[in-house]
């Protein structure tokens, strides 16, 4: 980690900046990195939990292999993102914000991707899946399994 912490000068701004590239290295920002990173700037580990804890991107625990997020934004919403919701909490065994135990599958929400026309929407690993309907949410997850094999 220090090797890593190197690169950047130790300024208070960087904070941001280090804490993306730990979360696009590991997937998630492990909790034993924060005293390295405290150290390096100079600032306290409970500042960064602040940070950590403001924006919603960032994970102290290690995210699913492949990443589910539904858009829960009033367009979708009125379109039946709830039921969608519902199908993937369902289907998956787990809620927004939690991890499968075969560490598979994240579930997330969010709202408005900027694509209303489409909604209700599913985005899979970046992909948007539009016009949603509960009876798709089984085929997309066996999908995303096979691509596994
Ligand atoms: S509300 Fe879902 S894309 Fe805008």
């Amino acid at each position: 980690m220090e090797k890593e912490l190197k690169k950047f000068e130790g300024k208070q701004e960087e904070l941001i900046h280090i804490l993306h590239e730990i979360q696009q290295k590991y997937g998630y920002i492990p909790p034993q990195t924060l005293s390295s990173i405290a150290k390096h700037l100079k600032i306290s580990e409970a500042e960064i939990y602040g940070v950590l804890t403001f924006y919603k991107g960032f994970s102290l625990e290690p995210k699913g292999k492949h990443r589910v997020t539904i858009c829960m934004g009033t367009a979708c919403h009125v379109r039946g993102a709830p039921m969608i919701l519902d199908e993937f909490e369902r289907q998956m065994g787990i809620k927004p914000e939690e991890t499968s135990e075969d560490k598979l599958f994240s579930l997330e929400t969010v709202n408005c991707v900027g694509a209303c026309a489409l909604g209700p929407i599913a985005i899979i690993d970046g992909k948007y899946h539009g016009h949603m309907v509960p009876q798709k949410v089984k085929n997309l997850i066996e999908q995303t399994k096979k691509e596994e094999e």
